[in-house]
């Protein structure tokens, strides 16, 4: 392939991953986002392997690289649980982070890289590589521990080393002034140790910034850690003189960091103080540990076949899915209710927070699946004022995402982080196994509330039931 064929390839594989995010951003139109990725990714792949920076006698090595490669992707991919992607998410950007710091190596010990550079554009490429090996290491350590984390391999409670800002703070002196004698080595000898010393520092980094950050951002963390994958491709697409891995480099960094604010901003967590550490308490932790006042009084608990007659004499219902219905697999027999109640004329609308369930549009991909239309799922902020008018809410497996608390309590953990007011409807009826609380380890007021009932069990079994309830 002609070096003008691969550059005009390139091009068209740069559109194709603009558009492939325009798609994804809206679940309409997201099958058709992943196609263009899938399509601009075969064309990356294809103009690079027959391109002119490949040898004939390189192919081969390439060719079984990747087919070991795909291998693994795919068996990965296929046992991979919906609720395990984050951690799988994970793993991948250890491997973005590690290649960057093989090629930064390899750059660097290859005599051959800097023939002809002028000393300007040497010291340029240096600092690309020193950059690249960097960013790197940062990924690679803190992907790692992240996976550990995320997987319960490591435990999800915060690490906070003693003067751990001023540890920080001294490893990055240490790298920049390791940076100036990198630079100014007159031979690779003399670079390395300062090339070591930095990516020794880096992987210490990594696992020092993520061990210090609590369970319950670590989803925030995995979208961050995103977005330094994209910083470590470009910057290996600087060393490698490739406009591509530039270009989509910066597409995955920035989109990664909007990912991560938006995430933050739902759970009311200030990005800043998520990525300094110390703020996520561990997952899943029992009822009660909040520091808001504890909610009085006693719930009310609801069969299947009441809450079937409840919804049958509903005149609109919005449904609240959360994590649980993610556990349950119980998305399909949601959908099967729904049909069931639109046939009878209920107005049946879907309420989808933005963190609801454990990965960035984790409700819409379970609905989606189950062929609910899009044209009933909304956003929160959508349908959030139309409580009051709602005959009946549904919680299914969720928790923290309506929790009054966050809007009632001052003091309490989640206060603030903005919720679905599913109070608000003449009736609420939360459906899950226990009094346990959600992943932010707080009580939930919800349940104790005059106009809400309980629906204990499994979200699949009830709702299996309240289906058999529904049918005439
Ligand atoms: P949670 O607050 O975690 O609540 C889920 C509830 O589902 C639990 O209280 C659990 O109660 C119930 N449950 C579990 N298995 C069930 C089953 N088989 N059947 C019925 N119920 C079951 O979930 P949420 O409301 O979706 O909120 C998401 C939380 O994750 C938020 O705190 C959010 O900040 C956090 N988070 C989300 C993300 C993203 S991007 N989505 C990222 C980071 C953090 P029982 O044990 O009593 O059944």
């Amino acid at each position: 392939m002609s070096a003008s064929l691969a550059t005009v390839s390139y091009l068209g594989a740069t559109i194709l991953f603009i558009l492939c995010l325009g798609g994804l951003s809206n679940p309409e139109t997201s099958r058709r986002g992943n196609l263009y990725g899938i399509v601009g990714m075969t064309i990356a792949v294809l103009a690079t392997i027959f391109g002119p920076q490949v040898t004939a006698g390189g192919l081969p090595y390439i060719v079984g690289a990747m087919a070991v490669g795909a291998a693994i992707g795919l068996y990965a991919a296929r046992i991979v649980k919906m609720t395990q992607m984050p951690e799988l998410v994970a793993l991948m950007h250890s491997l973005v982070g590690l290649a960057a710091m093989l090629v930064g190596y390899a750059n660097f010990i290859d005599p051959a890289v800097s023939v002809g550079m002028s000393p300007a554009e040497k010291a340029i490429h240096e600092v690309e590589m020193y950059l690249g090996v960097l960013i790197g290491a940062v990924t690679f350590s803190g992907s790692v521990v992240a996976f550990g984390k995320l997987s319960g391999k490591i435990s999800g409670k915060p690490v906070l080393l003693p003067g751990r800002h001023w540890l920080n703070l001294a490893g990055l002196l240490v790298v920049i002034w390791f940076g100036y004698r990198f630079v100014t080595a007159h031979t690779v000898a003399d670079a390395m140790l300062p090339m070591i010393v930095m990516s020794l520092i880096a992987l210490a980094f990594g696992v020092h910034m993520v061990m210090a950050i609590g369970g319950a951002d670590m989803p925030v963390v995995v979208s961050m850690l995103n977005s330094y994958s994209g910083w470590a491709a470009a910057a290996t697409g600087f060393m490698l003189s490739n406009d591509l891995l530039i270009v989509v480099g910066a597409l995955v960094g920035s989109s990664g960091a909007i990912l991560s604010y938006i995430m933050c901003a739902a759970m009311n967590r200030n990005f800043v103080s998520v990525i300094a550490g110390g703020f996520g308490t561990e997952g899943g932790a029992p009822a009660a540990t909040g520091g808001g006042a504890q909610p009085a009084g006693e719930v009310v608990p609801i069969s299947a076949v009441e809450t079937a007659e409840m919804l049958r004499d509903a005149k609109n219902v919005i449904i609240v899915p959360g994590y649980g219905m993610a556990v349950a697999q119980a998305q399909h027999t949601v959908f099967e209710i729904t049909k069931t109640l639109r046939e009878r004329g209920v107005d049946v609308r879907f309420g989808i927070h933005p963190v609801a369930g454990r990965m960035p549009g984790h409700m819409n991909v379970l609905l989606a699946e189950a062929k609910v239309p899009y044209d009933i799922v909304f956003e929160m902020d959508e349908l959030n004022e139309d409580f009051p008018d709602t005959d009946v809410a549904i919680v299914i497996g969720a928790n923290d995402i309506v929790n009054p608390a966050a809007q009632e309590d001052p003091a309490s953990p989640i206060a603030g982080m903005p919720v679905l007011e599913v109070w608000k409807a003449k009736t609420s009826i939360v459906m899950k196994r226990s009094m346990a609380s959600g992943y932010a380890g707080v009580d939930n007021p919800l349940f104790y509330k005059d106009n809400n009932r309980m629906l204990f069990g499994d979200a699949k079994k009830m709702l299996d039931e309240v289906l058999v309830a529904l049918k005439p």
